[in-house]
């Protein structure tokens, strides 16, 4: 199969963008954005769909398996990650890769996303006590687990912008898994913090439905963590 994979690309140092396609051959059905990107890097000479020496395509990969968000990335027009974007399942032979829009963009496809961590430490989400999981929390703890901080949620939300008060919805799963491991009074203190960077700013849309890499229920941890958050509220009058 041939295709033209068409990359919004950036120096580091410098602020414009522009566009550069390379054509993309393989016989492997099971191609994803990701083998495509390190193909074409492989090239002795890369140079682009008119032939022109290109300089080498600066983007993040890890783990190749959904399991580290790295290579988090707009893949036409979706928020997705490149390793589990197979080509031959979009349907189409021009396929187009930017960069994460919301975060800072480092250089080509790779956006500085430290934002995401230094929200989390922000909120103090860590244990402050033993954990301690029950039969009926264990569902919900694991699927919270499951978050990359690939920051796929944040591309589409309507509310979130890098810097501001609200941290979207990658702050959720860490608070649902805290929620679900400590005891009520052990996590007042995350859930003010809940309260102030999520539920306060989240508009409740649910766009951020459907679109995680890892199919985390994104609404059912928002409904989970609103729901004690409020049970804590009304039995402690924190409102
Ligand atoms: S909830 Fe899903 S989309 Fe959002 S940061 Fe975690 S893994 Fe990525
Ligand atoms: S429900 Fe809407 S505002 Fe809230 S985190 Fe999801 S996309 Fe963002
Ligand atoms: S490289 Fe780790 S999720 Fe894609």
């Amino acid at each position: 199969m041939k295709y033209t994979i068409k990359i919004l690309r950036k120096e580091r140092e410098q602020t414009g963008q522009y566009w550069q396609s390379f054509i993309y051959e393989t016989d492997n059905s099971a191609a994803t954005a990701a083998s495509a990107l390190s193909d074409l890097n492989d090239r002795e000479h890369l140079s682009d769909a008119d032939g022109k020496p290109a300089r080498r395509i600066e983007w993040e990969c890890s783990c190749l398996q959904k399991k580290c968000g790295a290579c988090a990335m707009i893949i036409d027009g979706i928020p997705r990650l490149a390793c589990d974007a197979v080509l031959a399942d979009m349907g189409k032979t021009q396929i187009t890769l930017e960069p994460l829009r919301k975060f800072p963009v480092v250089c080509d496809l790779i956006a500085d996303r430290s934002i995401l961590f230094e929200n989390l430490r922000t909120m103090q989400l860590w244990l402050a006590e033993n954990a301690v999981i029950t039969d009926k929390m264990q569902e919900l703890a694991y699927q919270s687990s499951e978050c990359l901080q690939c920051g796929c949620c944040l591309e589409i939300c309507p509310n979130f912008y890098a810097g501001g008060k609200f941290f979207g919805m990658a702050a959720v799963p860490v608070t649902t898994r805290l929620m679900s491991e400590m005891s009520p009074a052990a996590y007042r203190q995350i859930a003010r913090q809940y309260a102030k960077h999520v539920f306060a700013g989240c508009g409740k849309s649910l766009a951020c439905r459907n679109i995680c890499p890892k199919k985390i229920d994104t609404e059912n941890l928002l409904v989970n963590t609103n729901a004690k958050l409020w049970k804590l509220a009304v039995s402690c009058k924190m409102k």
